[in-house]
């Protein structure tokens, strides 16, 4: 599977929505919260596209009303996003999903590396995320780029889970 990241057009905002819910985010942002974020001079969102291989259908998991997008054979299919934010000249990854058809293949690292080289280009010397404490293939992808566990909010998620804190400081 090949796969580009690029930069998230305003185009993308319905399937971006639709990928996170379906990669299981507790609370997916919708399509008008990404376009926002796409308005910020302090927030950069990226996605991942491929070609899809097999016909690809992203039903809405929610019952708001928002179409179903499909993808045929040979079509470009949006299957991850990441959105990093500048806080005050620290880094946050507000959100990163990849769909759950393409786990495993590299987009969440290539998804993260794109992020850590545009803080790195921006002097943000911090780079912070929370992760709900039982989701370990997240925590192993960011362990895996240098990120350390340096805090914990007892019950942050609306499912009672503890949010864990970590962060990787540019040396
Ligand atoms: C977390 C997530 C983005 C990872 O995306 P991905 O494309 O599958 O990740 P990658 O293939 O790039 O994996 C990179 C590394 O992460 C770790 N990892 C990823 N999935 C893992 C799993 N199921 N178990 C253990 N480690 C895992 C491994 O270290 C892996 O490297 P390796 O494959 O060389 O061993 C994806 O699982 C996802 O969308 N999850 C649902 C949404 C989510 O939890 N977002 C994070 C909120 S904080």
């Amino acid at each position: 599977m090949t796969f580009e990241i690029r930069p998230m057009k305003l185009a993308d905002v319905v399937t971006v929505t639709l990928v996170d819910a379906i990669a299981g985010i507790l609370v997916p942002w919708g399509p008008s919260a990404y376009a926002g974020e796409l308005q910020k001079s302090s927030s950069w969102c990226w996605v991942a596209e491929t070609i899809a291989d097999a016909p690809l259908e992203y039903i809405p998991p929610f019952s708001a009303p928002m179409e179903t997008i499909r993808y045929a054979v040979g079509d470009r299919a949006l299957i991850g996003s990441l959105t990093l934010w500048d806080l005050a000249g620290e880094g946050e990854i507000a959100n990163i999903s990849v769909h759950p058809r393409y786990w495993r293949q590299g987009v969440g690292r290539a998804l993260m590396l794109t992020a850590l080289a545009q803080a790195r280009q921006h002097n943000l010397k911090k780079v912070m995320l929370e992760v709900r404490a039982s989701n370990e293939p997240a925590k192993s992808l960011y362990a895996s780029l240098g990120f350390v566990e340096d805090g914990r909010r007892p019950g942050y998620y609306s499912n009672g889970e503890d949010a864990i804190l970590m962060s990787k400081v540019e040396s």
